[in-house]
């Protein structure tokens, strides 16, 4: 059973950044979160063997192959990335035996939580004290729509939370309240299970993995535009699910810390390989090079269904641009270093419609602006946009940041401190190995001074 506690045992971690030489040399940041819950949670789903290659070893996904394993797969470790996931198939899931601990993870658990509506079984979905604050109304509400009960739940839909999966499954349509990859996957994987046609519709489109990993799988999927920015997604249900070996690329959110390091530490020139381009993904290299960075993709190619590229970073001087809302779920989880990079800025990055960010693993909004604060960033919060005035010239630092369980905002205050006046330190590094365990011996071997 979850605590609600420190994720991991291991204690707080406290780190300080300082000031650093040039960053030099290539690197090569570990596997997409994203790709890597659903490519367990497929190989759940498919009868037979799937082998994975690359994926992201840390606490969040290994949440996830724990819940493939309490729901009836066998879930395998063959070696660094390497992984092999004996499945089930849609309709046979076992119940499992006791709670479900997703950790610090959002997406595992609500992604599962899909999983499980499609399936007459109860199951208990809990996580560490950050993911307890996080909304499931929004997953819950479709997936009622679906025949799911709710049998427990804490206060404002929130975990821990027991459900009971749908006996039989019931088709629907349904639009998103805001644009979230999360609840589009949910929805779809409960829909697998269900006779018919479910469809999502959503306003902005969001990060469509789901889609495709699905189609590859041999689910019958579509995607058509919807209005400027939207998409409708109907998946027809009850598919076979066939295995196929899955390699996941290199994850752009967390080649975002190298990069955004490169650009302000004076001197620097990092190449991060293998990054995923997916258009869903990289509104953070559109906004970077729109502020004068010098990026250069060195070489575009397919990797395992998914463009990739390696990324060239100098240093540049950068310069304050405006951030439109609708780029926000192409890079919903990089405002927090895109705040660290416009603190470097000349002039002002406004970044619009970021109602999202008070949701995620913290309040990311308040985290961000309080660790600028901190750091003698001059910003402003007007209703859900964030204005951050760069000087233009290397931000103060000096500050403790207040980590809140967050692995983003831990690994972007440890960026800033490498290139501005005075260190920064972090309250806890801890929650770093959620998503990139090897985040701090890489940016050490890349030269960054952490401490
Ligand atoms: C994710 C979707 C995003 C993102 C999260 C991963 C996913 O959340 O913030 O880190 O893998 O589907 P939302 O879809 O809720 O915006």
């Amino acid at each position: 059973m979850a605590s609600g506690s420190h994720a991991h045992g291991s204690g707080v971690r406290p780190m300080r950044a300082e000031r650093s030489g040039a960053l030099k040399g290539a690197c090569t940041v570990p596997g997409d979160k994203s790709i890597s819950h659903r490519a367990l949670i497929l190989g759940l789903l498919s009868v037979g063997e799937t082998t994975v290659s690359g994926l992201l070893e840390g606490e969040d996904v290994m949440r996830t192959a724990d819940a493939a394993r309490a729901l009836g797969a066998t879930v395998d470790h063959l070696g660094p990335g390497s992984w092999r996931v004996l499945g089930m198939g849609i309709g046979t899931l076992l119940e499992p035996k006791g709670a479900l601990d997703f950790g610090n993870a959002g997406t595992g658990s609500r992604l599962m939580m899909g999983v499980i509506g499609g399936h007459p079984i109860t199951a208990t979905i809990d996580g560490d004290a950050s993911l307890r604050k996080r909304p499931m109304g929004r997953i819950l509400d479709p997936l009622k729509k679906m025949g799911v009960e709710v049998i427990a739940a804490a206060e404002g839909n929130r975990c821990p939370l027991t459900i009971r999966g749908a006996k039989d499954c019931i088709p629907i349509e349904y639009q998103t309240p805001v644009a979230s990859a999360q609840i589009k996957s949910a929805v779809l994987f409960c829909g697998l299970n269900a006779p018919g046609e479910t469809t999502v519709i959503e306003a902005e489109a969001s990060r469509d993995h789901t889609e495709k990993m699905l189609a590859y799988f041999g689910a019958e999927i579509t995607s058509v535009p919807h209005g400027p920015h939207g998409r409708r997604v109907t998946l027809k249900g009850r598919p076979e699910l066939t295995p196929r070996p899955i390699v996941v690329p290199a994850d752009p959110s967390s080649a975002a810390f190298p990069m955004v390091a490169a650009l302000i530490v004076p001197g620097s020139e990092v190449v991060v390989r293998s990054v995923m381009m997916n258009p869903l993904r990289i509104g953070l290299i559109t906004t970077l090079k729109e502020m004068g960075a010098d990026i250069t993709e060195l070489e575009r190619r397919i990797e395992g269904g998914e463009e990739v590229a390696d990324l060239r970073v100098r240093h540049s001087a950068l310069k304050g641009v405006h951030v439109p809302a609708e780029r926000a779920p192409s890079m919903i989880d990089e405002y927090p270093v895109l705040a660290v990079a416009a603190a470097f800025a000349t002039g002002e990055t406004r970044m619009n419609g970021l109602k999202e960010l008070r949701v995620k693993e913290s309040d990311r909004l308040a985290a961000v602006a309080d660790g600028l604060a901190a750091n003698g960033v001059a910003h402003e919060i007007v209703g859900d946009d964030l204005v951050v005035s760069g000087r233009g010239k290397p931000a103060k630092g000096g500050g403790l940041v207040a980590t809140h369980m967050d692995h983003r905002i831990a690994m972007s205050f440890l960026v800033m401190g490498l290139a501005s006046e005075k260190p920064v330190q972090v309250d806890d590094t801890s929650f770093i190995a959620t998503s990139f365990p090897d985040f701090v011996p890489l940016m050490t071997r890349l030269g960054g001074s952490l401490s």
